[in-house]
């Protein structure tokens, strides 16, 4: 039996290889919808940015929804072009998309799908700021009971900020997004940098993938070369993080990952620390556990398994 899915997304080269891994494991994954969120690029660029990978793995079939343009507070968009370029998918020579963006607004087809089909029957990826399921949950609280479940890529621990020095980019966008989507109640995975940190883009790896008989590898290899410049930089590690493939591969290899059940709260007032998201690793709170906090993952067997699934793709 296939988990369905729906993937909302900020593309992104981190989240377009999450969106091609999901594409290529059809025995486990059914994509139902792809939501583009404002986060790395405008909300513009990365509805764009959606359909092209669609194509690019063969799969025009696939609707593709606009959410918000900004986050759901009176702040500005906070973007990232100085990572991901300023189309947001630098690295291959894309080409435009042909297939249309669906004409329902994001959020409103997120309520109309939950509301349509059995409570447990869809799973929320979440590879962006949560601010089009932030919206979804204030606009009808109802569907919090219909999630199976949220599996997210956001916040940060041990690992702390990698926007500001307190906070990870996506809960830094929007808090207030990040801390309705923690208190809702609909059960949350969480991928923080704790774990994409420890799941790196070596040059082996992206050899590895570059070789791969497709043009999906090629375009996978061009992306990635392109987006890990500036945490190569940052980090002076021998690769860069690679953040949004861990949702995907957590659904297809659950035993790839290891976390605990805990309290994780976001700050949405301080200056100083906004975004940041504050886990009771050690449950020194009497706070309610709210998300499986995922901080180790066995790296090589994700990879390996990347680059098998990529290699099914076109
Ligand atoms: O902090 C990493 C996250 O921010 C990833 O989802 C990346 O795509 C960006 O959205
Ligand atoms: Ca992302």
């Amino acid at each position: 039996m296939t988990r369905r899915i729906i993937i909302d997304t900020d593309p992104g080269q981190d989240d377009a290889v999450a969106i091609l891994l999901a594409l290529a494991s059809p025995a486990e994954l059914t994509v139902d919808a792809i939501i583009a969120c404002a986060g790395n690029v405008p909300v513009t660029l990365t509805g764009t940015n959606a359909r092209k990978i669609c194509e690019l793995a063969g799969r025009p079939d696939i609707p593709v929804y606009a959410g918000c343009s900004r986050p759901m507070a009176a702040r500005p968009l906070v973007t990232a072009e100085h990572v991901h370029g300023q189309t947001g998918l630098d690295g291959p020579d894309l080409p435009e998309p042909r297939m249309p963006l669906q004409a329902q607004h994001g959020v409103d087809f997120l309520v109309d799908r939950l509301r349509a089909e059995p409570p447990g029957s869809l799973t929320i990826c979440a590879l962006g700021p949560l601010t089009n399921i932030a919206m979804a949950l204030v606009k009808a609280p109802d569907i919090a009971t219909r999630i199976r479940e949220i599996v997210l890529m956001g916040g940060a621990y041990f690992e702390v900020g990698n926007i500001t020095p307190a906070a990870e980019f996506n809960f830094y966008v929007d808090p207030h997004a990040a801390a309705i989507v923690l208190g809702s109640g609909v059960p949350i995975v969480m991928k923080p940098l704790d774990v994409t940190h420890r799941v790196l883009t070596t040059d082996a790896r992206l050899e590895r993938i570059g070789a791969l008989p497709n043009a999906c590898g090629r375009a996978v290899a061009a992306m990635l070369n392109f987006s890990e410049r500036f945490d190569l930089e940052k980090y002076g590690t021998a690769g860069a993080p690679l953040h949004d493939p861990c949702v995907i591969a957590y659904l297809i290899k659950p035993d790839l990952f290891r976390g605990r059940h805990i309290n994780v709260e976001v700050e949405t007032t301080s200056a100083l620390t906004l975004g940041m998201s504050v886990a009771d690793w050690w449950r020194v709170t009497n706070r309610a556990p709210n998300a499986l906090f995922i901080r180790d993952v066995d790296d090589h067997g994700l990879y390996a398994l990347l680059e098998e699934r990529l290699a099914r793709l076109p």
